[in-house]
């Protein structure tokens, strides 16, 4: 039975060709099973030197690669423990892509939990998989303009999010210290590297409901220190943010990953999302009824035209205004692997046409947040 397997493709031709070859980015693969290793070492061989490995055998692979890529079974223990033995060499690649083959939060969260900086879920999708790999990291924040930084912020709230998540699925009780320590990094964060660069390095290493969870939060802790509210406040802001889709872990991944339009009845599912969040939160002891107010209600527009309550004007808190701006923006300015990303600018224009529904002179304050800082 085959446990690894180094690919070094025999070269054709000269030297010059040989050297290419070696440039090229090196990925390891992991696998629960050597058809998984083969048919995804298949996939990147065309593209990177690959060296594969699968998870029951001893972990031999030395080098460090630019990318791990993991296809395995993570409902299964001996998974899952496979991975976690192999944690510190994960920790050293920029990229770790989950192929997930269950599409459930569970199984999504899991693999976020293990560290993974993107999950794919279902079944392989080879350009994808290659769009996920198709740069290394170094050079996305050289062309970003933005110098990389460690990511220990963006992985800890992944994490935090990642349990969440898990919690609401399997109905335990959320870690509501954890969520709000990893607000603070992100706070910390934000305060000495600036908004861009924590957009940046979010967009680069995960996609979906927890990208946007961390870009909303990092827009709402920048635009709280843009208006200048208090460290109390901006703490509200900053877990009402982390909280505030977590009612989406209710919401079948086929309806929430959808690219395209959602059709009415898709459309009702999603925007029960927040009593969701607020259903499952309330019965938490050391959660604030301003962050459950957020959470509720950050779908709610000025002219009543919002849900779930249909609230209009003064019965919107100024937290749930300034959580609403954010949300929109950071919405629009996810990256998704099949639409391109839209430029800061256009995402503001689009707030500033909302008039009626969004607090205008808030949208007026959120001008340097979203374009300049
Ligand atoms: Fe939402
Ligand atoms: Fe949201």
């Amino acid at each position: 039975m085959q446990n690894a397997r180094i690919i070094s493709r025999p070269v054709k031709g000269d030297g010059g060709i040989r050297e290419k070859e070696a440039a090229r980015p090196f990925v390891h693969v992991l696998a629960d099973s050597s058809d998984k290793l083969s048919s995804v070492c298949s996939i990147l061989e065309q593209q990177f030197t690959v060296a594969g490995e699968r998870l029951d055998a001893e972990a031999k692979l030395s080098q460090v690669p630019f990318a791990i890529v993991i296809r395995a079974e993570l409902r299964d223990v001996h998974a899952i423990a496979a991975i976690k033995k192999r944690a510190a060499k994960l920790a050293k690649a920029t990229k770790r892509i989950f192929l997930v083959e269950h599409s459930s939060h569970m199984s999504i969260s899991q693999a976020y939990a293990l560290g993974a900086t993107l999950v794919l879920p279902g079944t392989i999708d080879k350009i994808k998989l290659l769009a996920a790999l198709a740069y290394p990291a170094e050079e996305a924040s050289a062309s970003s303009g933005h110098a990389p930084q460690p990511d220990n912020a963006v992985e800890t709230a992944a994490i935090a999010i990642a349990s969440m998540f898990t919690s609401v699925t399997s109905g335990q009780p959320i870690d509501i210290n954890g969520a709000r320590e990893a607000g603070r990094q992100i706070a910390d964060r934000i305060t000495q590297h600036g908004l861009s660069e924590w957009l940046t390095t979010v967009r680069r290493h995960h996609e979906g409901t927890y990208q946007h969870c961390l870009l909303v939060t990092g827009v709402a802790i920048d635009f709280g220190l843009s208006l200048g509210v208090g460290r109390p406040d901006l703490e509200r802001l900053y877990t009402a943010a982390m909280f505030h889709d977590i009612g989406k872990a209710r919401i079948p991944l086929a309806i929430l990953d959808k690219p395209g339009r959602l059709d009415p009845d898709e459309r009702a599912i999603i925007e029960t999302h927040p009593v969701a969040g607020y259903d499952f939160l309330k019965d938490h002891d050391n959660i604030s009824p301003e962050i459950l107010d957020a959470v509720r209600h950050h779908h709610e527009f000025l002219d009543g035209s919002g849900y779930p309550d249909a609230l209009c004007g003064g019965n919107i808190g100024d937290i749930v205004r300034i959580l609403t701006i954010s949300d929109i923006f950071a919405a629009l300015i996810e990256h998704r692997h099949y639409k391109p990303t839209m430029p800061r600018a256009d995402a503001y224009n689009i707030l500033c046409g909302m008039s009626g529904k969004l607090e205008k002179a808030l949208v007026t304050s959120f001008k340097q947040v979203a374009l300049t800082r």
